[in-house]
């Protein structure tokens, strides 16, 4: 099921923001205009990912520092360590993400 979760202006090129779908708490991430949207509880001890930093793909959570591929979920130390993600799409402006 396709839900909107944001205005594509709501979260600009290099930025990360926690969106709420259903009951999920999702990481919204643009990089350069392409979304991906990864669960928002850090894998560590649950850290609010989406109000983490973004560098190009990599997201670092607030708390201490675990990174993130937010194309694949994949820690950057342990791969083994995996985000669940989310597909997303854009239409007329809306992300929309599968869940
Ligand atoms: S909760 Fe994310 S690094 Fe500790």
């Amino acid at each position: 099921m396709l839900v909107a979760v944001a205005r594509v202006e709501e979260v600009p090129p290099g930025t990360v923001k926690t969106v709420q779908a259903g009951d999920e708490a999702i990481a919204l991430a643009n990089v350069d205009g392409s979304f991906y949207a990864t669960q928002n509880a850090c894998l560590h001890l649950e850290g609010p990912l989406g109000e983490g930093r973004l560098d190009e793909c990599v997201l670092t959570c607030p708390w201490h520092g675990w990174r993130y591929d937010v194309r694949t979920g994949k820690n950057d130390f342990d791969l083994a360590i995996e985000l669940r993600t989310y597909e997303v799409q854009v239409e007329d402006g809306e992300v929309k993400v599968a869940v």
